[in-house]
């Protein structure tokens, strides 16, 4: 059992200086003083002695820089709910504890996924646009028509915590939900939301496509050609997960010859070099990767690894604990 006080942490992401703090005052921390992703040398020689390394979506933490942590290191955190930046296995293989960030971001992601739908449908990029232009010529039963939200089909792929957060507020919406899921839920998490047990079977019952499920081998690539045939028509596509979850020649396709209505992106494949067609399409509402972006959002973020990192040195398993 160690005293908070004593834990050394190095904060090897760019956090906000108020979460910074948050791991200045509690640990012996040291932070990133550069305002920029380190480089894999950078974080290597910062957490030489160190206990715990604090690392976020950007920083890669594949097997090969595992094997190089220095034994000192006995917890990696990732200030992010997304895990796929980090080789698990290897980190196990090396009995280092993996921390991240559930739950606390859930619903700011789902506020963003909301502002997706409702950006792309409402055509928020051409409607600012004209506004911003000094072109508007004033109100007219023709302008800038879309389509509507509420009492529409949503498909949500991937029914984990943030997908249940988006199936919650889109019952306020009138939404009908359906999901397609690795496992169909427990009916006390399911509610009313329609199961699919395929991708393909879900697509074909959504108006708006929303995904939320995590990027892994399983999953890259799948919404493809062959799903977006399926949507029907005027469909809305929408993303706060991962870009590498759709197959982008096949949307932005799908968006050129009208197949598909709009999308709402968050994220993208490559991200920030993401598809040109992207920059450019008007119907592609998109943002830069913000669905946890609140100020109070990033602050719990912070909190929780915080309270992992103290219970996990003071001998207790931390409830954010995923390896
Ligand atoms: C997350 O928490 O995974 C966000 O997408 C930041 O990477």
């Amino acid at each position: 059992m160690t005293s908070s006080s004593a834990v050394a942490v190095f904060v090897a992401c760019d956090l906000p200086n108020s979460v910074q703090n948050l791991f200045t005052q509690r640990f012996r921390a040291r932070c990133n003083d550069q305002g920029r992703t380190l480089t894999a040398a950078e974080l290597l020689d910062g957490v030489q002695g160190m206990d715990v390394l604090v690392l976020t979506a950007t920083d890669r933490l594949d097997a090969e820089l595992v094997e190089r942590l220095p034994d000192s290191v006995k917890v990696v955190c990732t200030y992010s709910i997304g895990l796929e930046h980090m080789d698990i296995e290897a980190l196990k293989a090396r009995g280092i504890a993996v921390l991240a960030t559930p739950d606390v971001l859930s619903e700011s992601c789902a506020d963003t996924a909301f502002l997706l739908m409702l950006g792309a449908a409402r055509r928020v990029v051409e409607s600012s646009a004209l506004v911003r232009s000094g072109e508007w010529t004033g109100w007219t039963p023709r302008q800038l028509l879309g389509v509507d939200v509420w009492g529409r089909r949503l498909g949500i792929l991937g029914m984990g915590r943030i997908g249940q957060a988006i199936a919650r507020r889109a019952r306020g919406f009138g939404m009908t939900v359906h999901y397609h899921n690795r496992r169909r839920l427990e009916p006390q998490f399911e509610e009313d939301a329609i199961y699919h047990a395929g991708l393909g079977e879900l697509a074909e019952h959504s108006d708006f496509l929303c995904i939320a499920c995590p990027s892994s081998p399983e999953t890259r690539g799948i919404v493809n050609g062959e799903i977006l045939a399926r949507l029907p028509a005027q469909a809305v596509v929408c993303n706060i997960a991962r870009g590498d979850i759709i197959d982008d020649e096949a949307l932005v396709a799908a968006l050129i010859s009208g197949k598909v209505a709009a999308a709402g992106l968050d994220v993208f494949a490559g991200e920030p070099d993401i598809h040109p067609a992207y920059r450019t399409l008007p119907n592609v509402f998109g943002l830069p990767h913000i669905g946890s972006s609140t100020e109070s959002t990033r602050l719990a973020m912070g909190e929780l690894l915080c309270d992992g990192i103290t219970a996990f040195f003071a001998g207790r398993q931390p409830n954010n604990r995923i390896a």
